[in-house]
């Protein structure tokens, strides 16, 4: 099978998912049909999608794993034995995405430095693809600079009907660089909107697969998180979903800038 060079547009965030019970939740989404695992080191699920692929029977290409180098590791002698150690607990040779997941506050860790690792770490065949994430158009600029047009195959932020960060979009699509939607659901928030709720009755729908048929409509990948298996199918249909530009519109209107996550080490954000 060949190896793809794009990203599956929506994936399963695993945030949660440790333990038995995480094992279970990620084996039932790959028996539904998806094939796009996103962890992280701080998430503590490097082992249990690592498990659920192995229990699921599927050859290491058919699934695509990202993972992602935490803030606390991106000093120059911590870098690369944590992406060999993330290797080793997913029990993969190479992920087909890794990613710096947040930026360091104050350059305590030069950008150019963990920036410069995230690329040896790829040629290093760490790694297919990288990319970043929670990163600011100012970020982007440097990191394109550094390591060139292309380099990277997606940002990582938080978006979802409520929080479009139009700034941030179109410098992406003007880049040419996908965004993938974190917190796509705003943790199920989105699924009371009235606007959703009322164009997923029109469709037969749910108002969270509204969303994220809205995200994927809009050219960002997604990444749902879920341990019930109602919600992941319906999440999962969402792949399903034709919106007209009736819908898109009455839906970019709920933009409201609300950032669930914001940790005092966030960069400045756009929007
Ligand atoms: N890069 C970063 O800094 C960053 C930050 C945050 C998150 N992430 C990634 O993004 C993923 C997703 O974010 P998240 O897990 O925080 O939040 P989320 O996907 O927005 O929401 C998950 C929550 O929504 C509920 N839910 C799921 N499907 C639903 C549906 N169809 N209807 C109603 N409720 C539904 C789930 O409950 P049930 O379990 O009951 O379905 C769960 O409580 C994470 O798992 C992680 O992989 C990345």
């Amino acid at each position: 099978m060949a190896v793809s060079t794009s990203i599956p547009p929506l994936g399963l965030g695993t945030f949660g998912r440790t333990g038995p019970e995480g094992i279970e939740a990620i084996s039932t989404a790959l028996e539904i049909g998806y094939r796009h695992l996103d962890t992280a080191q701080s998430y503590d699920t490097e082992a249990t999608v690592g498990e659920a692929v192995r229990r699921a029977g599927l050859k290491r290409e058919e699934v695509f794993i990202t993972t992602k180098v935490a803030d606390t590791r991106l000093a120059p002698a911590d870098f690369m034995p944590s992406v060999r150690r993330s290797l080793d607990t997913i029990g993969v040779n190479q992920v087909d995405l890794l990613l710096i997941h947040w930026p360091v506050p104050e350059e305590t860790v030069p950008f150019e430095s963990y920036m410069s690792a995230l690329k040896e770490a790829q040629d290093a065949g760490h790694a297919r693809l990288i990319g970043v994430s929670n990163f600011t158009i100012a970020l982007l600029e440097r990191a394109e600079k550094l390591l060139g047009k292309g380099a990277l195959a997606t940002n990582q932020v938080e978006i979802h009907p409520w929080l479009q960060v139009p700034k941030l979009r179109d410098y992406a699509r003007g880049a040419g660089l996908q965004l993938t939607a974190y917190q796509p659901l705003v943790k199920g928030q989105v699924a009371s909107d009235p606007v959703l709720v009322g164009i997923a009755k029109e469709l037969g729908s749910n108002p969270a697969a509204v969303a994220l048929a809205f995200l994927m409509a809009e050219g960002h990948i997604v990444i749902p998180a879920s341990a019930s298996r109602t919600n992941l199918v319906s999440n999962w249909a969402a792949t399903t979903i034709t919106l007209t530009p009736e819908h898109m519109d009455a839906i970019r209107r709920l933009d409201r800038g609300y950032r669930h996550i914001n940790p005092t080490k966030s960069p400045r954000w756009d929007d």
